[in-house]
């Protein structure tokens, strides 16, 4: 008889050091942080999972950030990322073709550069070229060391001057309030579903974090959009949708603008006739930040134990490794 080991390469560790890796990657940032001033642009490149740490620490510093942040991913960063913006450059191998690209443009125009990386090309080049790179621990999947590179950013970005200290130990203390059981339990509940993550504001990168856990834990489709916009489109998508297969996460907050909750509420009505599950979410903390990423963890032990469910280990993504292998990179 074949006995299914659930988990054989530990993706639940992972999940469960996030608070531990937010705060280790908040003080190697910092160091590498020291070293820069305060551009007067940032740009944040790289790709899957390594994109978002800058995505979430976009999404809860753009508002108060003194100058604009953008990110890019792909090939290539805008024209004007020259003297006077900061490129920061995440990869957690250090060899993904399109981060490296961005930042070998970005040093031919002159602007300043940032790598996080575990190793890898890229911090053999910050080496060669004499930009800080904050070099966080290796040997994990990417998207599973969200706590590390997220924290190093969010270090380097207080070090600096681009955003408050602290935001990492207080996404820390939102991760370890996240509710784990009630988490395991609504993975199960979505594992046959195509679900459907919405988030208003920061948490619209939260629910795209979401997305990207399912796809990759839990090898299924997902996809993920935010209020208000939604209402202008992908609302009027659940009047074809026969009540099963799609269902609805909405990540939610105390604190969601008046305008914004009125929305909320009448959408999830509205499909919720058309949705095989409707949930929505609050995040656990003392403040917005906590509670963002405490839906982050919530979504990872989601997808986790959708893939469990599934019958699926969480930790390999065989299909990347195919392609960067059909590539060569
Ligand atoms: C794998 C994962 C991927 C990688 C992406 C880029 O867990 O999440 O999305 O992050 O292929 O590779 P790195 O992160 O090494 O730059």
């Amino acid at each position: 008889m074949v006995t299914f080991q659930a988990d054989p390469s530990g993706m639940s560790d992972a999940i469960a050091g996030m608070a531990e890796q937010l705060r280790a990657g908040e003080r190697t940032g910092a160091e590498a942080g020291m070293q820069l001033g305060l551009p007067a642009a940032v740009v944040m490149a790289g790709m899957g999972g390594s994109a978002m740490g800058g995505e979430l620490l976009r999404a809860l510093v753009a508002a108060d950030c003194p100058v604009p942040i953008t990110r890019v991913r792909g090939f290539g960063v805008p024209a004007w990322a020259g003297p006077g913006t900061l490129v920061v450059c995440t990869s957690y191998s250090g060899n993904t073709a399109e981060t490296l690209a961005c930042a070998h443009q970005a040093h031919a125009q002159g602007a300043a550069l940032l790598g996080v990386a575990s190793g890898g090309a890229l911090a053999q080049l910050a080496e060669e070229l004499g930009f800080p790179c904050a070099i966080v621990p290796g040997g994990m999947q990417p998207r599973a060391a969200l706590g590390y590179l997220f924290g190093a950013m969010a270090g380097a970005f207080a070090a600096c001057g681009l955003s408050a200290d602290g935001i990492a130990e207080e996404c820390a203390q939102g991760v370890e309030a996240c509710d784990r059981d009630a988490a395991a339990e609504l993975g199960r509940r979505l594992a046959g579903t195509v679900p459907l993550v919405y988030g208003s504001g920061p948490l619209g990168a939260v629910a795209y974090r979401w997305k990207t856990q399912f796809n990759e834990n839990a090898k299924m489709h997902a996809f993920s959009h935010a209020f208000p916009e939604l209402g202008h489109n992908e609302i009027v998508g659940w009047e074809g949708a026969d009540g099963r297969g799609f269902a609805i996460v909405a990540l939610r907050d105390p604190d969601e603008p008046v305008e914004i909750r009125r929305r909320i509420d009448v959408t999830l009505d509205l499909a919720r006739p058309h949705a095989s599950v409707v949930a929505a979410l609050e995040g656990h903390g003392p403040s917005r930040t906590a509670r963002a990423f405490s839906l982050v963890a919530t979504g990872d032990w989601v997808t986790y134990h959708a893939a469990l469910a599934r019958g699926v280990d969480p930790t390999p993504v065989d299909a990347i490794t195919a392609l960067k292998q059909a590539l060569d990179e």
